[in-house]
């Protein structure tokens, strides 16, 4: 099984252009589950796609990366300004976070698009494609049901040795 900072490092080197983009660090600013924000949110769930993942041999670990730092983004600046509906906030922001991702990364495969577009099943009732959807849509659950409860100063020393080199980088 892979350490922690093994996960981190992974996490660092294919999510690099994706940690340094304003877009990711605009993320922080933006409360998600009352406790946490849509960027530790999204750091949150890449890591629990990743220990998941680490029971599937045949797991694209990189496409889930991309995607999972990405899945939420298109929350940023419009929940509750642009999408005026909790329906319209839940069937919107996963396309307009692929956008987002495309608009970061120039190009998204077809499964870091089914990752994204797919993360809130059964929410949207479009079910996941491959594999690594399916995972981020437990681990995005299990994320969204233990961030309330958590109080921030462990999510900010929890991410701590990750926001570091994303604030070094950009
Ligand atoms: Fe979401
Ligand atoms: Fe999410």
């Amino acid at each position: 099984m892979r350490s922690k900072e093994d996960i981190e490092k992974e996490i660092r080197t294919i999510g690099r252009d994706i940690l340094a983009s304003d877009m990711f660090i605009r993320g922080f600013s933006q409360s998600h589950h009352f406790r946490s924000n849509v960027s530790d949110h999204e750091l949150h769930v890449t890591k629990a796609a990743l220990r998941l993942a680490g029971l599937f041999a045949s797991a694209d670990r990189e496409a889930l990366i991309r995607a999972c730092l990405c899945h939420d983004m298109g929350l940023i600046g419009n929940r509750k300004v642009v999408y005026t509906t909790g329906r319209m906030c839940i069937t919107q922001h996963p396309l307009d976070s692929a956008t987002r991702a495309e608009d970061i990364l120039g190009t998204i495969s077809e499964k870091e698009r089914d990752i994204i577009e797919h993360h809130m099943f059964p929410l949207v009732l479009k079910r996941p494609d491959s594999l690594e959807a399916v995972l981020i849509c437990i681990a995005d659950k299990y994320c969204a049901l233990y961030e309330p409860f958590t109080v921030r100063s462990s999510s900010v020393k929890l991410h701590s040795r990750m926001r570091i080199p994303v604030h070094a980088m950009a």
